[in-house]
């Protein structure tokens, strides 16, 4: 049990107010009674996040804080949470004083006050705006490692070769099948060849995957052609969906396939 040391409220709210403004973070206090939800209170570390003074924002709606650059779903998520009384944490593209983007980690919550008989917004900003950065540098890093693991090659005006190197899961089988959609589309090839000389783990994922494959170029009016078939694939193939029985051509390499294709155009 804690002992009875009690101080007046003058003092305790001393405390806080002192204790809020080294918080680390902005905090503002905004009275949605008044018109326009305008702020009431800011703390120390608002000034420091925004380069706005107390003085020059009370009074105002916090949206001055946004640009044009601010997604305005996420604003139109706050007016909801406003609207409805309820919490909510998001991540908005605001602006500093001096025109400086950064990300705001905003936390709003309601709290009602019994002596005022009304609901007033607590809002908690962070800065976030380094992990934002590194999160938008991994995502590009990962889009270009995608990228260079589906490398279309044109051959001729009507043929691309896709050679599949290394390890496929699913992630990869998305992308392959988005980029050779893509790829497709662009060009209007009239042959792909899907070469799998080079995949090191065969799994029924790639069966289905090829398969997948198969369906969005037939659509497309572009025929498929494997090369490089694995012997594990063809004992997948007569177990789950037969590959002979789609317009599939199959060559043992690239250079057969190719060979096929040149006397084909003759
Ligand atoms: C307590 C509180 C703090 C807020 N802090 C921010 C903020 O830091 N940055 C921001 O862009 N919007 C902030 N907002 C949201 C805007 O004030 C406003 O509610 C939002 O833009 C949606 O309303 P509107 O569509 O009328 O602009 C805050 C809202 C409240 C209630």
């Amino acid at each position: 049990m804690g002992k009875d040391i009690r101080y007046s409220s003058e003092v305790t709210d001393q405390f806080v107010k002192h204790a809020i403004d080294y918080v680390g973070a902005g905090v503002v206090i905004t009275d949605p009674s008044l018109p326009d939800n305008p702020i009431i209170y800011t703390n120390k570390g608002f000034e420091e996040l925004t380069g706005y003074p107390a003085e020059e924002i009370i009074g105002h709606n916090c949206r001055f804080l946004q640009g044009e650059d601010t997604n305005r779903d996420d604003v139109t998520l706050v007016r909801d949470a406003i609207r409805n009384e309820e919490a909510l944490v998001v991540e908005l593209k605001n602006y500093r004083k001096n025109g400086e983007m950064f990300w705001n980690e905003l936390e709003i919550y309601p709290i009602y006050l019994d002596s005022e008989k009304k609901t007033f917004f607590v809002g908690v900003q962070k800065d976030v705006t380094q992990r934002k950065l590194n999160e938008e540098l991994v995502s590009h890093y990962l889009e270009e490692v995608a990228r260079l693991s589906t490398p279309i090659v044109p051959i001729t005006d009507s043929t691309s070769i896709l050679p599949l190197i290394g390890d496929v899961d699913d992630r990869r089988l998305n992308h392959i099948l988005e980029r050779v959609g893509e790829h497709v589309q662009q060009t209007g090839e009239k042959n792909f060849i899907l070469d799998l000389q080079g995949i090191s783990r065969f799994h029924s994922g790639i069966h289905q995957g090829v398969l997948r494959l198969y369906q969005l170029l037939d659509m497309m009016g572009t025929r498929m052609i494997i090369t490089g078939f694995h012997p594990k694939m063809a004992m997948e193939s007569v177990r789950q969906t037969d590959f002979s029985e789609q317009n599939i051509k199959f060559y043992a390499t690239v250079k057969q396939a190719l060979a096929y294709l040149e006397k084909e155009n003759r």
